[in-house]
């Protein structure tokens, strides 16, 4: 696949999908948002790939928001369609997906892109990064889910701050206040990611489905989500990689998934 505003390559069950338009701080535009919605769905399909891993190109930004050049001139339609079609085609994708994606954010995440890394699975920054939502700032609020992911992140009262102030943290407090779960130097950061990875990748890609689908069940309105976690549960019972996993576990060897 050829792609103009990302770089996607598989490694050792690893799909990097980096965002590439560094000169205008990866901004998400809707050419990168559509590749970016390839790129996830090829990695989805792809069995062999058991986790992505996600960053910005160059040490400045993870993603400094939508493309804010691109939506100056839209009326109240474009507006909402752009929100509603960003959310299906990019980051609802990603929080459902059934592979694990880790954020690596390695510089600004602003807007649309804090709005991208809480669409993963797991978040890690490096202590340069600085995040935050200033939609406000420019007359409009967030519109690729960060009203409602930020708020079940850190809690309602964090993200009013965050929100009506506009302001950033930085990495230490990002951490402190439970959107980032790791911080490390620049050099680290992809390290570290594939560290997470690895520990992953050791692990039931099926169990990891359903576990995640079951999180995230919590979290979507008029959903029991003890309910789905039973039925995933029970679920588990039909599959090789269960039958794998416990014969392992009695055998006293490493389940291969
Ligand atoms: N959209 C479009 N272009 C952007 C951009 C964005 N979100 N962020 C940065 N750029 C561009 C700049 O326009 C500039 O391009 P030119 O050289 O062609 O003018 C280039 O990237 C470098 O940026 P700066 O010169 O501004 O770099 P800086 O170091 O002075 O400042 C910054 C860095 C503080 C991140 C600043 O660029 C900035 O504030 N960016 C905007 C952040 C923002 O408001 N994000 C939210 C966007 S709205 C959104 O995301 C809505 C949504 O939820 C759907």
């Amino acid at each position: 696949m050829i792609y103009n505003n990302i770089l996607s390559e598989n490694k050792e069950g690893i799909c990097y999908i980096t965002i590439n338009r560094p000169k205008q701080l990866n901004a998400l535009n809707g050419a990168t948002i559509n590749e970016l919605n390839q790129a996830i769905s090829v990695a989805e399909k792809d069995t062999d790939v058991r986790c992505i891993i996600l960053t910005g190109a160059d040490a400045k930004a993870f993603v400094a928001g939508a493309d804010i050049k691109e939506f100056a001139a839209f009326d109240k339609n474009a507006g909402e369609n752009l929100a509603r079609k960003g959310q299906e085609l990019l980051f609802d994708l990603l929080e459902n997906a059934s592979t694990p994606s880790i954020a690596a954010i390695n510089g600004f995440a602003l807007g649309g892109g804090l709005e991208l890394a809480m669409a993963c699975h797991i978040r890690i920054a490096s202590d340069n990064a600085k995040m935050g939502l200033p939609e406000v700032s420019l007359g409009v609020i967030p519109g690729y889910g960060g009203t409602q992911r930020l708020a079940s992140l850190v809690g309602k009262g964090k993200a009013m701050e965050m929100i009506t102030t506009a302001g950033m943290l930085s990495s230490t407090q990002a951490m402190e206040w439970g959107l980032v779960n790791h911080v490390c130097s620049q050099e680290e950061l992809i390290p570290l990611a594939e560290k997470l990875a690895l520990k992953i990748k050791r692990n039931s890609p099926m169990a990891i489905a359903k576990a995640i689908k079951s999180v995230n069940a919590g979290f979507t309105d008029g959903v029991n989500g003890f309910e789905v976690e039973i039925s995933e549960f029970g679920s588990c019972f039909e599959t090789l990689e269960f039958i794998e996993g416990t014969t392992a576990f009695m055998e006293k060897r490493k389940a291969k998934f």
